[in-house]
């Protein structure tokens, strides 16, 4: 069974380049369907998320080549409007595809993408909403299915920020009759992303990034190309890892503008951050234990991203006294704790919180990753721990990092694949 083989308790000193980012590439490919032609998308990431997100855009009859970091799409013709389930299965963020087959022919139907490890992760607010621009549903047999002779412009009131709910309505409004309102809407940098490529090609977006989206439909898309920013969960990922482990990193292509939260907790631990004034690369140097942090929460952007709160765990649990940290967003995302423990570190979870006391060291163990970003937190443990550690799981890692062992590589760590012949 693959792994990666860690030889930990050694500072981290190099310099590495952030891949683009998943969470920004995975909607943009979907709006690709929306258009009666051609994509060109560079700087994609080449992890399996993206891979499968290929596959069911084949299955709808897209043609679809990827060379190293570029992905051209041509979605001139469609031949189906059903997804196949194992593709949909093992990809949550497939619901993504909802809004935008409904956009381009006014049908769909998927799996139920079922619930993961970090929660149930329900679509009901999809659906809901999407109801509102006049798509009918009907649930056959764990199946999705969605009609709509004619999507209509309408407000949508969102009880939260979710970011796919908010992706799938930009999706499904683009093409439709009349103008959509959303209110509170998403404002992560992904969602502007998605509406950058869309208003690239043609569509009409007003607010994006902001509280209010306004889209006013128009009658077609034309033929684009873009380039997907820079990963900035990624981007964390490597400097808690520094944080953690003490050294000096450089980021390059690093998205510094979408990382605020993120860079001012580092310093809160003891991290001097250093980001470049064309906000492409990033300075970390950390020596000692962390210090502790009273409390932190997760929150929607630009909020403390969820997506990290694995890496900051990680991390604090060699610091200098006992931090407190609270997840907002998903109701069970401390799945590693139990593996963090066997390593040594002193942690106590409170229903969503955790206590985390901090100790001079983490020793290595055997580890086994359940979800991406829990399982990339792992490797971060191995690293920052006295000895040797192997994760396995690895397949969740590969979902969302290019090659984590080769960038942490770059990056002094000592770490490398076993068991797999090196991709
Ligand atoms: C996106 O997931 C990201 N995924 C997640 O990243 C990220 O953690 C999350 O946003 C929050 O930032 C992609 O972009 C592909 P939500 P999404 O809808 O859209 C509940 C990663 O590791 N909810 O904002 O699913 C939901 O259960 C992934 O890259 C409903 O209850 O997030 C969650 O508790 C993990 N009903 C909360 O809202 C619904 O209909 C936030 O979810 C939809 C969501």
């Amino acid at each position: 069974m693959e792994g990666i083989i860690i030889e930990g308790g050694r500072p981290l000193n190099g310099t590495v380049r952030i891949q683009g980012s998943k969470n920004a590439a995975l909607p943009i490919l979907a709006a690709t369907l929306l258009i009666r032609g051609k994509t060109i998308l560079s700087n994609c990431p080449h992890i399996t998320d993206i891979e499968h997100m290929m596959n069911l855009l084949r299955s709808a009859g897209c043609a679809v080549n990827s060379e190293n970091n570029r992905v051209i799409v041509d979605a001139k013709v469609l031949s189906k409007t059903a997804f196949p389930k194992e593709d949909v299965d093992c990809m949550r963020s497939s619901v993504i595809l909802l809004g935008a087959m409904l956009g381009r022919c006014g049908e769909v139907s998927l799996s139920y993408p079922g619930g993961c490890v970090i929660g149930e992760r329900p679509i009901d607010l999809h659906i809901q909403t999407l109801g509102k621009l006049g798509v009918h549903f009907k649930n056959e047999e764990r199946r999705v299915c969605a009609l709509c002779a004619h999507l209509h412009g309408n407000d949508i009131n969102l009880p939260f920020r979710s970011v796919g709910v908010t992706e799938n309505l930009i999706l499904a409004a683009v093409l439709a009759k009349g103008t959509t309102r959303i209110y509170p809407a998403a404002r992560e940098p992904e969602v502007v992303a998605l509406c950058d490529f869309l208003k690239k090609a043609g569509a009409r977006i007003r607010g994006a990034g902001s509280d209010e989206i306004i889209i006013t439909g128009v009658e077609r898309l034309a033929e684009t190309e873009y380039c997907v920013e820079a990963d900035r969960i990624v981007a964390g990922t490597y400097l808690f890892a520094a944080t953690g482990c003490g050294g000096m990193v450089e980021l390059s292509e690093a998205p510094v503008l979408q990382m605020k939260s993120v860079l001012r907790v580092l310093k809160q631990m003891g991290a001097q951050v250093k980001a470049d004034e064309n906000g492409r690369c990033i300075r970390l140097e950390a020596e000692g234990r962390p210090h502790r942090l009273p409390f932190v929460q997760t929150a929607v952007y630009p909020g403390f991203p969820t997506d990290l709160q694995s890496n900051l765990v990680t991390a604090l649990t060699k610091a200098d006294g006992t931090s407190v940290v609270e997840e907002r967003i998903f109701e069970n995302r401390y799945r590693i704790l139990p593996e963090l423990r066997a390593m040594g570190a002193d942690l106590t979870q409170k229903e969503d919180r955790v206590i985390i006391r901090g100790v001079a060291h983490l020793t290595g163990a055997e580890l086994t990753a359940m979800e991406l970003r829990g399982g990339a937190g792992l490797v971060c443990a191995g690293m920052m721990a006295k000895g040797k550690s192997i994760v396995r799981g690895v397949e969740y890692i590969r979902r969302g990092y290019e090659d984590i062992v080769e960038d942490l590589k770059q990056l002094g760590a000592g770490v490398g694949w076993t068991g797999v012949e090196k991709r």
